[in-house]
């Protein structure tokens, strides 16, 4: 039985809207294509769709920069396309969380056009972090962008304005209470228009403090570049630690606002969960105290390795320090800022760990092209639209191997994504992986997703607790095996090279690689596979 309200323990499907399907033949996907596939969708077994950004915006940071936030880009449709997108969903009993952005707008919102030609000192300045620079000419501070090179533009009058993000991205100065009063329009604007919730973006990042002071860095961590996924955990907690513009106490009271908001609409169960990059993972529940938000992305397991130990630490930990604030942990192993999971880990890994991740409790994210399988796309560096390749020299190469559109049938590329040229290239190898071979194929990652997410619906929710399964060598570096029980089920993940035998009594219920031989009395576990047993 699904728990209430419904986003405690729901999966959400991540659709990144450009890459989902192109309706109208230009190469890019778009609302009418996703509300063409709900059917899709909703078979999956999934509980919500979160939409990554279909605002107006120059796409300058696929879409993250919105120059309008209360319309839809014209390149995905109208906001008529959209109202019948979320009723759609409903109609399949799907959810809709939409992704807001309050750090920062585009370079081309009207608010920062006006703040251009208003001039310094100006009301319409105030709304972003407007400063002169030093004496010498060089910028406020030596903050870095999270995309490389300095925080900081110059405008025509000698300013420099503050971006964490591209130069198409300015932050807003969230002590303006004019930035505020705009975003509780926003948030209202979309719950009016029907969405069910929203994913806050850098949701860390809104108060600034020290904005004249430099960064003191002692340890030279920001000469790395830039602070993102893909940077050495050690290096990126120890810079998230010091940053002056990340986890400021100031954003609480913001999220305490917003939370009033979102229960003034009562019976609708708005929720939101925050994007929040912070270290120590303590700090992260913060976010989801009884009177903020209702969910923090756990990103640990985007960067997890598939070992024993480091699963178990992470998975342990975000269930008791979530428990600390009544309030359940977020699973996600894919999104569109990081390496997709099977190229991360391997693809049987992959699934193998979905499978293990799908029986906790709490929500599990799943980012759309997950539950094929699929592994990043292989690009040539021509094909690259991510503004930190070009921010960082081409050094970086960027999150587009992610963001590459889905196969949806056929024999050759572009699979039925595009009747045009998609905009980012499909591999022909990826002709097998396609959602048509997939469903045709019982063995298929899409056919695992399914049955398992379907089953977590019925057997998973609701249960509460898990308990680890005590076994010699449980949570030891390199063990071979990790395992939990969950009500009546129990869930075991083979992590080594080679098949294990365990003593489990029971009838098994899905597996994610292979199949389960009996031996002796006992169970063998398949290689890299993980299994669900009911009592
Ligand atoms: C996080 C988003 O997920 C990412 O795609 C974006 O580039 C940054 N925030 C800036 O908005």
């Amino acid at each position: 039985m699904k728990s209430s309200p419904w986003w405690k323990e729901a999966t959400i499907y991540q659709i990144y809207p450009r890459s989902f399907f192109d309706s109208n033949g230009d190469g890019e996907g778009d609302l009418p294509g996703i509300t063409a596939h709900l059917d899709y969708v909703q078979q999956l077994g999934v509980d919500a769709i979160w939409l990554s950004p279909f605002y107006t915006s120059p796409n300058k940071d696929g879409g993250y920069d919105v120059a309008n936030p209360r319309d839809v880009d014209p390149r995905f449709g109208n906001l008529e396309d959209a109202k019948r997108l979320i009723e759609q969903a409903h109609q399949r009993e799907l959810r809709v969380i939409a992704d807001i952005v309050p750090n920062h707008f585009s370079d081309q919102h009207e608010w920062f056009q006006a703040a251009l030609s208003a001039g310094r000192g100006s009301k319409e300045r105030a709304r972003f972090h407007f400063y002169d620079g030093n004496t010498d000419g060089t910028p406020p501070n030596n903050w870095i962008s999270l995309f490389g090179g300095p925080s900081w533009t110059q405008v025509e009058d000698g300013q420099y304005y503050l971006h964490l993000f591209d130069s198409s991205q300015p932050d807003l100065n969230w002590d303006n209470p004019e930035v505020n009063e705009d975003f509780e329009k926003t948030l209202r604007f979309w719950i009016d228009l029907g969405v069910d919730g929203f994913r806050i973006d850098v949701a860390h990042g809104l108060v600034k403090e020290d904005v004249l002071k430099n960064h003191s860095d002692p340890q030279g961590l920001s000469n790395a570049l830039r602070l993102d996924v893909a940077m050495d955990p050690s290096k990126r907690n120890a810079l998230l630690l010091t940053v002056p513009y990340f986890d400021r106490q100031g954003v609480h009271a913001i999220y305490r606002k917003w939370r009033t908001l979102f229960d003034s609409y009562a019976g609708r169960d708005i929720m939101a969960v925050a994007e929040a990059w912070v270290h120590p993972p303590e700090n992260a529940t913060r976010y989801v105290r009884p009177d903020e938000l209702h969910q923090v992305f756990n990103f640990d397991l985007l960067t997890a390795e598939f070992e024993s130990k480091a699963l178990f630490e992470v998975i342990d930990r975000a269930i008791t320090l979530n428990a600390t604030v009544s309030a359940l942990p977020t699973w996600a192993l894919s999104n569109h800022d990081s390496p997709r999971v099977a190229s991360r880990i391997g693809s049987e890994q992959a699934r193998a760990l979905a499978l293990f991740v799908f029986g906790l409790p709490g929500s599990a994210y799943v980012f759309a092209g997950q539950e094929l399988g699929l592994p990043d796309g292989e690009l040539a560096d021509s094909d690259r639209q991510d503004p930190s390749f070009f921010r960082t020299n081409g050094v970086i190469k960027g999150r587009d191997g992610a963001r590459v559109p889905l196969p949806w049938s056929g024999e050759t590329t572009p699979f039925g994504f595009t009747s045009a040229k998609p905009w980012l290239p499909i591999s022909q190898s990826w002709k097998e992986l396609t959602i048509e071979s997939e469903l045709q194929d019982p063995k298929s990652s899409l056919h695992l997703y399914r049955n398992a997410l379907n089953l977590r619906k019925d057997l998973m929710t609701g249960s509460g607790e898990i308990n680890w399964i005590q076994s010699p060598g449980h949570g030891d570096k390199g063990n071979s095996l990790l395992s939990y029980t969950r009500g009546t089920v129990t869930v075991i993940m083979n992590l080594s090279e080679s098949a294990q035998e365990c003593d489990i009594d029971g009838r098994l219920l899905a597996v994610s690689n292979g199949t389960v031989e009996g031996h002796n009395g006992k169970k063998v576990i398949p290689a890299r596979s993980s299994a669900w047993f009911s009592a």
